[in-house]
């Protein structure tokens, strides 16, 4: 651990005790913050944590907005098939339904036999494509000629190994959720994309789900007037994944997650619950975010299934049962993030945004509130008695969710569906990303996005081992957040959804 690390921690622990908390078993230990990570932080005398911003190396520019030149066929190479990977493969396998011409270059997993395996497992009558494997497969996969995009869905520790080899070898990375684990993560996939000019994309399938890109596009179209509060959530029970999860012998490959969750403090899953409210929010598109704060429960239910695993106490699970994280924008709203993939209770992403004009919410209850006058709306019945009291009836938010939807989903939606892939939202995703490439566009999602979702995970574990201490958000653009105006989907170069 670098010593000024150190002595925070240290402080952290000495003030922990004093405090009198953190007696029990299920605890975590306040002295580790992501031991492997190496991030360097000061505490100024406002009491704001910094963390250190790597120069813009000379000569390199941002990469917002990115274009690239025109790819008549997107040839695309997939890494990690093992519970989410073949999906995607199976779905680019539909892209010509849509007009979009791709071609499977070449597969590849740790395990030899899911590489093999794939066309005859999931039935997808794939022409003959390379078969990569091993823990350095990756490598020859990425030094190809003939491969434009690189598709990841390992493990998270192969997330920015992969990619980064990839856009050195001058693919584009297209990297799962959470795409970067940790600032050095964040720091080095945004250089790596600056400096190849090759596209860092996030696949965060949430933000192109129905309710979300209708409620994006009311939001663009101010119907929520402004948009001042975002809540978003990862909340999951994994119970009936955690033995999958779980290692198994040395040579286990998909015994990752919760010895991951074991490791690692902080919101290690945000993008889901994030994702779609920085995009209504316009975040380093005309705001930005400035500071987080976390707080996390102890550990209970981690620390057991690590217990039953092993047969042995288990003292140090790093992971809290729920973690919450709060931001503040550089416009003055904030936004609250929570992730639990621990306890029983019902999914949900949450999803809200607060505006000054209306509201919408995702789960557990599907709706909006908007102030009556707002909604002059064809089919909409006694617009005029409608207040934002209560979510609009039935039949007044499906009017509004007719004018409303999305150009995207009117375009592909019935598409998607049939496609599937968590009810077609993973196909418009897959969509966007070779119509994009394709089409010499920008993507939807950039590198910076990777940096702004992902850095709560590390951030957030600061925080905490500092007593939920404020800490500052990186611009991560290094000084463009205001230069782009406005979330932007594109179609054309000069049009966008
Ligand atoms: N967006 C979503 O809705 C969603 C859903 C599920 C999973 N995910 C993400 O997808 C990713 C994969 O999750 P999963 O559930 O499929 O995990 P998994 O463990 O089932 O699959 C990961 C695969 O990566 C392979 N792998 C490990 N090291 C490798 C290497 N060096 N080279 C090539 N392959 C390697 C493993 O052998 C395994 O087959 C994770 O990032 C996860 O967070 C996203």
């Amino acid at each position: 651990m670098k010593k000024t690390n150190y002595i925070l921690a240290i402080s952290a622990v000495a003030m922990l005790a004093w405090t009198g908390c953190h007696q029990t078993g299920s605890c975590h230990d306040n002295t580790l913050v992501n031991p492997q990570f190496q991030t360097q932080w000061t505490r100024g005398a406002d009491g704001v944590i910094r963390t250190a911003v790597p120069a813009r190396p000379e000569g390199q520019e941002h990469a917002l907005a990115l274009k690239t030149p025109k790819l008549d066929v997107v040839r695309v190479a997939f890494v990690g098939l093992g519970m989410r990977g073949p999906g995607a493969v199976e779905r680019f396998t539909h892209m010509k339904d849509v007009g979009l011409n791709v071609q499977i270059v070449a597969l590849c997993d740790h395990e030899k036999s899911r590489a093999d395996n794939i066309n005859k497992k999931h039935n997808l009558n794939l022409p003959d494509s390379a078969i990569y494997y091993g823990e350095d497969g990756y490598k020859a996969l990425c030094e190809r000629n003939d491969v434009d995009l690189v598709y990841i869905a390992t493990d998270w520790n192969h997330h920015v190994p992969v990619a980064l080899y990839a856009m050195e070898n001058g693919k584009h990375a297209a990297i799962e959720v959470p795409s970067a684990m940790s600032m050095q993560d964040c720091w080095d996939l945004i250089n790596t994309s600056e400096r190849t000019r090759k596209h860092c994309i996030q696949l965060e399938n949430c933000c192109y789900d129905f309710f979300e890109l209708n409620t994006l596009n009311m939001a663009q179209k101010g119907l929520f007037g402004e948009v001042i509060r975002g809540e978003g959530a990862y909340i999951h029970d994994l119970s009936g994944f955690w033995k999958h999860y779980w290692k198994t012998g040395k040579e286990d490959k998909l015994g990752w997650r919760l010895e991951y969750n074991k490791l690692h403090r902080g919101d290690v899953y945000a993008t889901h619950g994030l994702g779609p409210v920085c995009q209504a929010m316009d975040i380093h598109r005309g705001d930005r975010l400035t500071t987080l704060v976390a707080m996390d429960t102890d550990s209970f239910v981690g620390k057991a299934l690590v217990e039953e695993a092993t047969g042995k106490p288990c003292e140090n699970f790093q992971n809290g049962d729920h973690t919450t994280t709060l931001l503040r924008t550089a416009k003055g709203k904030v936004i609250e993030i929570q992730h639990n993939v621990m306890t029983p209770q019902p999914y949900s992403r949450k999803y809200q945004l607060t505006g000054t004009l209306g509201f919408a919410n995702k789960y557990p209850t599907q709706g909006y509130a908007i102030e009556g006058k707002k909604v002059k709306v064809e089919g909409v019945p006694n617009h005029e008695n409608l207040n934002a009291h209560g979510f609009l009836p039935e039949a007044a938010k499906n009017a509004l969710v007719a004018e409303y939807q999305h150009p995207l989903i009117k375009e592909i939606g019935e598409k998607a569906k049939k496609v599937g892939g968590h009810g077609g939202m993973d196909f418009i995703m897959d969509y966007r990303v070779v119509y994009c490439l394709q089409n010499g566009l920008p993507m939807d999602l950039d590198v910076y996005d990777i940096a702004e979702w992902c850095c709560l995970a590390e951030l957030g574990a600061i925080s905490m081992i500092n007593g939920s201490a404020p800490v500052e958000i990186p611009d991560f653009t290094r000084g463009y957040w205001n230069h782009l105006k406005g979330y932007k989907m594109y179609k054309t170069e000069n049009t966008w959804y």
